[in-house]
């Protein structure tokens, strides 16, 4: 009676242990080899993701080797000892209880093989965590349900001055140069990640913590939030566009221009009467309502919304979820803005603003009408949202005209 169970227990064991060993097999592999996937952790991109996984990687083999050990052993020994046919049932095998050179070689063994892995995750830690010179300060706030950067572009220890930054959604980096990030929340627990680039720090009510950061060379670095942060937290979405040294500075030239009134056409006058009646409430854009909004805040949880001053100089928006451009940047293939949104795979799609970044005149053909268009008329079907709890952008119930006009107005926010 029980060596049929027994049998029928060691070969469907032994068939689901293959299977599970193939797939996660082919799961490691993929996952190192899969350079394209936008939010790997296992393909570094800058110095602090490549400290990790410089200990990711012996960790990863040491585990390997005991993993594999263990379970060869374990499919030796049940097949060198396994019930054969007139064996007693009732036989114990012998016990090895109380050899002292078994125990304390199993003791030792994995205490060496625990310390060794504690040194370098100490050292790793210690690293990541060195306050880098000559860095740049960027305050990482998260909001429901997007991010907000401010820049010490001054380096004055303030980030509100006149000479700082002010960004939503984007945050720009020049390539190679070390980027010191404190992160913090106006609402509730996010958590910043761009795995390319270091790895996760919580963005906590009440508190500031450092995350450095530094990619090696120019290009786009996906990030998605990563603490449940309530209806949207799927479509939380960072992205790091890492420039030349020379293209991040003329991106910061012009963001510290105040919006300047351009001898816009009567669509965009109109828009920007319909903007400040219904949208400077809760957006800012610099030098038309800035000293209003920082009087009377907006009603919202978080207290404030994503300054427009710059707008088209982004190549998404609502959360990185939508491209602000139809002709896309990015080497993912499909990719383009008019189907974002519904296609999964379009999250590496990052909008190409172009000249735009640096203060070029919008150019509305390359404007993807299709979706701001669809934000304006009815943000929640867009992004599910909670406006009325004050966390999100509201349905504002615009008219056609309007929103026509309103897009023409923010295609000025250069
Ligand atoms: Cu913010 Cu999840």
């Amino acid at each position: 009676m029980p060596r049929r169970h027994s049998r029928f227990v060691r070969i469907f064991g032994t068939i689901v242990f293959s299977i599970v060993a193939v797939l996660f097999a082919a799961l490691i592999i993929n996952a190192f080899m899969n350079g394209g996937k936008p939010l790997t952790t296992l393909v570094p991109k800058g110095k602090y993701s490549q400290d990790i996984q410089n200990l990711i990687i012996p960790v990863f083999a040491i585990a390997g080797v005991v993993f594999v050990g263990v379970m060869a052993a374990v499919l030796v020994i049940s097949w060198k000892f396994r019930e054969r046919d007139g064996d007693d049932p009732d036989e114990f095998p012998e016990q090895v209880h109380g050899r002292t050179v078994l125990e304390i070689g199993w003791t030792i063994l994995p205490a060496l093989i625990l310390a060794g892995v504690a040194v370098g995750t100490v050292i790793t830690i210690l690293e990541l965590n060195k306050k880098p010179e000559n860095a740049i300060h960027v305050e990482v706030t998260g909001q429901q349900w997007w991010w907000q950067y401010k820049y010490d572009v001054n380096n004055d220890g303030n980030f509100d001055g006149p000479e700082d930054i002010t960004t939503a959604t984007e945050l720009v980096i020049p390539a190679g140069r070390e980027i010191a990030l404190t992160t913090a929340s106006n609402d509730v627990i996010h958590s910043f990640w761009i795995p390319g680039l270091n790895g996760k720090k919580d963005a906590v009510p009440g508190i500031t913590s450092p995350l450095n950061m530094q990619a090696k060379d120019p290009g786009i670095y996906r990030g998605q939030c990563t603490e449940f942060c309530g209806l949207s937290h799927a479509n939380m979405r960072m992205l790091v566009r890492a420039l030349p040294a020379d293209e991040y500075d003329r991106w910061v030239a012009n963001q510290l221009k105040d919006h300047a009134a351009q001898p816009a056409g009567a669509d965009a006058q109109a828009g920007r009467k319909v903007w400040e009646s219904l949208c400077a409430q809760c957006h800012m854009i610099k030098g038309i309502n800035d000293a209003k909004l920082k009087e009377n805040p907006p009603p919202l949880v978080s207290g404030v919304a994503p300054n427009l001053t710059h707008l088209m100089t982004r190549g998404t928006f609502a959360g990185s979820i939508y491209n602000l451009y139809t002709d896309v940047q990015s080497t993912y293939s499909g990719s383009n803005g008019d189907n974002l949104g519904t296609d999964p795979t379009n999250v590496a799609a990052a909008g190409n603003p172009g000249d735009v970044l640096f203060g070029a005149t919008v150019d509305s053909e390359k404007v993807n009408r299709t979706y701001l268009e669809a934000w304006l008329r009815n943000a929640p079907a867009m992004k599910p949202m909670y406006a009325q709890g004050g966390r999100g952008m509201p349905n504002l119930g615009l008219t056609e005209a309007q929103i026509d006009q309103l897009v023409a107005f923010l295609e000025t926010l250069n």
